[in-house]
């Protein structure tokens, strides 16, 4: 194995004094392999990440949990950042960028009129939650997918531990949200029409919104949508799609513009929209952001400048480059080059996810274990990799080429040591933790 020796003690030192060691569950090294996952990084430029010990990796994992689309320390984006921190980022008066970046959005979207920004992306569902409560003074919402950490979202698992299980992140565990909330968010699961109804129902005239993703692993079916667009119409609620993901990743704009055949309310940007520059934005119809005003809904930092001015640069390379062209493309390849790869060897697999944001699953019962030794395996060859592979602009079919060169040899080694029975004893690292859990 390389060399982990800065890295291992950064790990240390930080479990000792974060709870939870990051910031976001997705970088914890125990959702890799523990031990093997370097976890810190010094320098990321394109797709090259270095480690703090020096390695040298050519990152075909998470892509910056899909926050940098275009790639890391993209030229165009810094630039523009880096001549606005020379003209000063924080001032007592607003920066014109913000207005520019929300008539921008207004353009991309013709069915919306108004924008609020703020920084992150649980944070701006929240916002829109809260501006649906606000026009409707209703309290429910029924949903589906995954959206961010906020008590609105947490509350769906006060009643029933399991309710958020299957919206992508299992096990979360609702502690501290008050148990008030118990019963106002209700999940459905994409093109599922009784499910839908059912929840709907259970809300009954309390429903102030509908939030769901335009798509995470299965396409909407346009009944479907439908059908929804039909009931929030009819009751007065507000449609509101989080965008966060798949935003940016089938066109310039929202996936919905594409995606579906209805239109929303609201919908909610983040991720790739500042390519990791701290942004969020939720746009809607005049009628509904309006209600805005009505609450209060204000913060010192969603006024700095970097954030717009990152996602203005980030936006103008992304429809100059066609940059959703290239994630579908690098997406199509990984998929196939891993059923190609598993088909090869005579490994059960799964693929699934958007393209732009792919995932697969060898489908026997030491999945852990396999996925702890195919992270190990491919970081010696120089990748970072995981099961999760979200393309950046950055990455080219050199990178993709190298990267099957490596996983072609790895999967052979999942085979061997499958049909040998002896996939533990070839770890270096700790098995990977699934869904939500403490780190002790
Ligand atoms: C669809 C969706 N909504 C909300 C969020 C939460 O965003 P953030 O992690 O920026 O708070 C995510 C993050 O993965 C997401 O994918």
């Amino acid at each position: 194995m390389k060399n982990l020796k800065k890295c291992i003690e950064m790990q240390i030192r930080a479990e000792k004094i974060i709870p939870g060691m990051t910031q976001l569950l997705s970088k914890r090294p125990d959702r890799f392999s523990s031990g093997v996952w370097p976890g810190y990084f010094q320098k990321a430029k394109g797709v090259t990440i270095w480690d703090l010990d020096g390695n040298e990796y050519t990152d075909m994992s998470i892509g910056g949990i899909g926050a940098t689309i275009l790639g890391y320390a993209d030229p165009d984006v810094d630039g523009a950042v880096t001549n606005v921190i020379s003209e000063g980022v924080a001032s007592s008066l607003n920066c014109p960028e913000e207005v520019e970046l929300a008539e921008l959005l207004c353009d991309l979207h013709p069915w919306a009129d108004k924008v609020r920004f703020c920084r992150a992306g649980g944070e701006a569902m929240a916002m829109a939650v809260r501006i649906a409560r606000a026009l409707t003074s209703r309290s429910k919402i029924a949903f589906c997918g995954y959206h961010g950490w906020h008590d609105w979202y947490l509350s769906a698992n006060l009643k029933d531990g399991t309710a958020l299980d299957g919206h992508l992140i299992n096990g979360l565990e609702p502690c501290g949200v008050p148990k008030e909330l118990t019963g106002t968010a209700i999940p459905f699961y994409m093109n599922d029409t009784q499910d839908f109804f059912k929840a709907v129902n259970h809300c009954g005239n309390d429903l102030a919104a509908v939030v769901m993703e335009p798509m995470r692993n299965i396409e909407p079916e346009p009944d479907f949508m439908r059908s929804i667009r039909n009931y929030v119409d009819k009751v007065g609620a507000v449609l509101i799609i989080d965008e966060i993901s798949a935003g940016l990743r089938f066109n310039t704009g929202g996936a919905h513009l594409v995606m579906h055949p209805v239109e929303p309310d609201m919908a909610v940007f983040s991720k790739g929209l500042g390519n990791g520059y701290a942004i969020s934005a939720v746009i809607g119809r005049d009628s509904v952001m309006e209600a805005a005003q009505n609450s209060f809904i204000s913060s010192t930092n969603w006024t700095e400048r970097i954030g717009p001015v990152a996602a203005l640069a980030t936006l103008q390379k992304h429809s100059e480059k066609k940059v959703f062209e290239h994630l579908i493309a690098m997406g199509d390849t990984v998929q196939q080059g891993w059923i190609e790869a598993a088909g090869r060897f005579g490994l059960p697999i799964d693929v699934g996810g958007m393209k732009p944001m792919s995932h697969f699953k060898i489908n026997v019962p030491e999945w852990p274990q396999v996925k702890a030794y195919f992270i190990q395996e491919m970081l010696k060859k120089g990748f970072l990799a995981s099961n999760l592979f979200y393309a950046m602009y950055a990455h080219s079919s050199d990178h993709v080429k190298e990267y099957f060169l490596a996983l072609n040899i790895v999967f052979e080694g999942i085979k061997k040591a499958l049909s040998e029975r002896n996939i533990d004893k070839l770890l270096v690292g700790e098995k990977p933790s699934d869904g939500f859990s403490r780190l002790n």
